[in-house]
C-alpha cells in the first residue's frame, strides 16, 4: 500500500529512485512521483497518475534538475482518487519542502480545518498534504527538519511512514514511522530508505530495521535514529539474504509465472536447516518450548491467502499436536472482543509482514496478554518485530500481487511448527515425526512433478475457458481451504465470479448454482489415504454432473473413480492427506494465471489491489 524510497549520496538520484519504485510497484501502482533536491538548493518535483511507466516517460522527455538527494513514491489511493494532483509528493505551502506518505492520517480532517482557519489552502484531497503543510510550518519555526518532524508526528493519529526533503537541506532525507514500514539501506558513501529492502537491494544488502515511533535522518555518510521524544535509539542491523536478481522476472512472462515455478524451491528453502535426521529443529524457536507447552489454545490470524494457509495449519496442528486451533480473519478477530489471555498463543501469518489488519490483531493480542508467533516472509517487517517468536518462510521475494509461492511456504512452515509442537507436547513419537518429515521433504519434488506434467494442459484449458463468467471450487477437509484459495486467486487476477465451497455443504445451498455448463473444480482426496472422504467427494461430483456441471477434477494419479463423471482430470502424486494441499493448489494457481493471461489482463498488477495492505 504505497511504496516509498529515499536516497542521499554522490549519484544522481532520479534513476535510483525510479529503479527502487519499480521494485516497490507491487505495493500500489495508481500513480507515482519523485522530488529531488540538487546541490544548488533547487527542489524539483514530478508526479503522474497511472503506472510508474507514465512518470518514467514524462521524466525522459523533461528531466528534473540532477540532484543527489531525493524521495519517490508509488501510490495506492486512499484519500482522493488517483489523479496527478493527489499523487505524491505533496509540497508544503511555500513549495520548499516535499513529503511522501504511506498509511492513513486518521485525524487529517480536524488538522486540515485548523490549518484552513489559519489561512492555509490545499491543492489535493489527500490526508498527506496536511502533513506536508504542518511540516512546512514547523520547519519555518525551527529551521531543523528533524525537530519539525518531531513536532509534526506528535499531532498525527493513525498510521504513517513519512519522508521529506527540504530545498534548504540538500544532502538530507528525514523519515518517521508509526505502524507502517520503513527500512534503511547502508551503502558506502550513500544511504537509502525504503518501504522494504527491495527498494535498495541492488545497491546494498546491509540494512537496519527502524522501530515503531522512530525518526530517521540520513545523509550520504550518517544515519541517525531517534524516538518521537528525541532520544537516540539502537537500531537492529540485518543482512538481506537474497540479491536483486531474485526479485527480477528472469525471462518469465510475469512475476506470477516465475513465482509459481518457484513453488518447489519455496517449500525446500522453508524446510532447509530445520530438519536434521528425521527430527524437526527450528533454530529460531530454541529456548521457547514454554510457548507451546503452556498454550491451551492457538488462534491463527491472517488475511487473504495467508488465512487459507492458516486453515490448513489448523488441521495439521490439531492432528499432530492436539491443541485446539481457531483460524480468524485478523480484522474480524481484532474488533470482536475475543476471549484470550496468557494461555492463548496467537500465530499470525503474513507474506509481507506489514498487513495492517494482521498487525493490529497481533498488537491487540499482546495487549491482552496472549503470546504471539509470526510466520512471515519478509525480513525486517513490522509484524515479526512485534511478536514473541518468528518463523520465517524462505520463499524469497514475492512480487506479483496474487500470492502463490508464499502460500505453499506458509503451509510448509505451519506443518513444521505442528510437528515441533507435537514433539514438545509429547503427542508424536519420533517414528511418527520421522515419517511426516520424510513426506514433507518429498513435497518439493512432487510439486515440480505437477508443474512439469500439467502446466501446458492447464494453460490450454484456461485458454478455452477465456470467456467463462463464473467458476466454482469444491473441496473437503484440507481441500476446503484450497478450494477457497483457488477461487480467491481467480477473483484477484481474472475479475470473474468465483466461489469456493466445502463439498459437504453443496447440498445445503450452493448446488442451486449449478446449471448446464457451469465449470466446477473439485479437489478429490486420495482414495488410498482417505477412502471415506474420497467416496463422498466422488458422490458430490456425480450430483453436480447430473445437473450439467462441467467437472474439472484434481485427483491423485491412478484414481480411476473420478473418470466417469469428470470432464477433465489433472493429476497430483500420492501424498499423505495433510501434504495434498501443497500439491493440489498448484493446478489452481496455474489455472488463474492461464485464465488472466488468456483474457489479456495484467497478471502481476490486478486492478484495485495492492500486495501489502497497510491500511485497516
Ligand atoms: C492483500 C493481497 C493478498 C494477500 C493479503 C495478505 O490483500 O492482495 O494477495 O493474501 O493481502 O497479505 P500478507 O502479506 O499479510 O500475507
Amino acid at each position: 500500500m504505497c511504496g516509498i524510497v529515499g536516497y542521499v549520496g554522490p549519484r544522481p538520484s532520479q534513476d535510483i529512485l525510479l529503479a527502487g519504485l519499480a521494485r516497490l510497484e507491487y505495493r500500489g501502482y495508481d500513480s507515482a512521483g519523485v522530488a529531488i533536491v540538487d546541490g544548488d538548493g533547487r527542489l524539483g518535483m514530478r508526479k503522474r497518475a497511472g503506472k510508474l511507466a507514465v512518470l518514467r516517460d514524462d521524466l525522459a522527455l523533461a528531466p528534473l534538475p540532477a540532484g543527489a538527494t531525493g524521495i519517490g513514491h508509488t501510490r495506492w489511493a486512499t484519500h482522493g482518487g488517483p489523479t496527478d494532483g493527489n499523487a505524491h509528493p505533496h509540497l508544503a505551502d511555500d513549495d520548499r519542502l516535499a513529503v511522501i506518505h504511506n498509511g492513513i492520517i486518521e485525524n487529517f480532517g480536524a488538522l486540515k480545518q485548523e490549518l484552513v482557519s489559519e489561512g492555509y489552502t490545499f491543492r489535493s484531497e489527500t490526508d498527506t498534504e496536511v502533513a506536508a503543510v504542518l511540516l512546512g510550518r514547523e520547519y519555518r519555526e525551527t529551521g531543523d527538519l528533524v525537530e519539525a518532524f518531531r513536532r509534526t508526528v506528535g499531532r498525527l493519529e493513525g498510521a504513517f511512514t513519512l519522508l521529506a526533503v527540504h530545498q534548504d537541506q540538500p544532502g538530507l532525507v528525514v523519515g518517521a514511522r508509526r505502524n507502517s514500514p520503513l527500512v534503511i539501506g547502508l551503502g558506502v558513501g550513500e544511504n537509502f530508505l525504503g518501504s522494504d529492502v527491495a527498494a535498495f537491494v541492488e545497491h546494498t544488502r546491509n540494512a537496519l530495521a527502524i522501530g515503531q515511533d522512530e525518526i530517521v535522518a540520513i545523509t550520504a555518510d550518517t544515519v541517525t535514529v531517534t524516538n518521537f521524544d528525541g532520544h537516540p535509539v539502537e537500531v537492529e542491523p540485518f543482512e538481506v539474504t537474497w540479491d536483486a536478481t531474485a526479485a527480477d522476472k528472469g525471462g518469465w512472462s510475469s512475476f506470477m509465472a516465475k513465482e509459481i515455478a518457484e513453488e518447489p524451491e519455496a517449500v525446500a528453502n522453508t524446510l532447509r536447516g530445520r530438519i536434521h535426521d528425521g527430527v524437526v529443529a527450528i533454530p529460531e524457536l530454541d529456548g521457547l518450548d514454554h510457548l507451546f507447552r503452556d498454550a491451551q489454545r492457538i488462534i491463527i490470524v491472517a488475511c487473504g491467502t495467508a488465512a487459507y494457509a492458516g486453515q490448513v495449519g489448523k488441521y495439521a496442528i490439531e492432528q499432530w499436536a492436539r491443541v485446539p486451533v481457531d483460524v480468524e480473519l485478523a480484522h474480524e478477530f481484532r474488533y470482536r472482543d475475543p476471549v484470550i489471555g496468557p494461555e492463548t498463543l496467537v500465530v499470525s501469518i503474513s507474506q509481507s509482514g506489514e498487513t495492517m489488519d494482521t498487525l493490529m490483531a497481533v498488537k491487540y493480542a499482546r495487549e491482552r496478554g496472549a503470546r504471539t508467533l509470526s510466520i512471515c516472509n519478509t525480513q525486517g517487517a513490522t509484524i515479526p518485530r512485534e511478536s514473541d517468536a518468528i518463523v520465517y518462510t524462505h520463499a524469497g521475494p514475492e512480487v506479483a500481487v496474487a500470492s502463490t509461492k508464499a502460500f505453499v511456504a506458509q503451509i510448509a512452515a505451519l506443518e513444521l511448527l505442528a510437528l515441533h509442537i507435537g514433539r514438545i507436547r509429547g503427542i508424536l513419537s519420533s517414528t511418527e515425526i520421522a515419517h511426516h518429515v520424510r513426506e514433507l521433504e518429498a513435497v518439493p519434488a512432487k510439486i515440480q512433478h505437477v508443474l512439469d506434467l500439467e502446466s501446458e494442459r492447464i494453460a490450454q484449458l484456461a485458454h478455452w475457458m477465456a470467456d467463462t463468467r463464473s467458476v466454482l471450487f469444491l473441496g473437503r477437509n484440507v481441500g476446503f481451504p484450497i478450494a477457497m484459495e483457488g477461487a480467491l486467486k481467480l477473483k484477484e487476477i481474472t475479475y470473474i465470479h468465483a466461489e469456493g465451497f466445502a463439498a459437504g455443504e453443496l447440498k445445503h445451498g450452493p448446488i442451486a448454482l449449478i446449471e448446464p455448463g457451469q465449470p466446477v473444480f473439485v479437489l478429490v482426496p486420495s482414495p488410498r489415504e482417505s477412502p471415506v472422504l474420497h467416496a463422498k467427494v466422488v458422490s458430490n461430483i456425480e450430483e453436480i454432473q447430473a445437473r450439467g456441471a462441467r467437472v474439472i477434477a484434481i485427483a491423485e494419479e491412478g484414481d480411476v473413480a473420478v473418470l466417469p463423471s469428470s470432464d477433465e482430470v489433472f493429476r497430483i502424486p500420492l501424498a499423505g492427506p495433510l501434504f495434498e494441499p501443497l500439491l493440489a493448489v498448484v493446478p489452481l494457481h496455474l489455472f488463474a494465471l492461464g485464465l488472466a493471461t488468456a483474457r489479456g489482463l495484467d497478471v502481476d498488477q490486478p486492478r484495485n489491489l495492492a500486495k501489502s495492505v497497510t491500511v485497516e
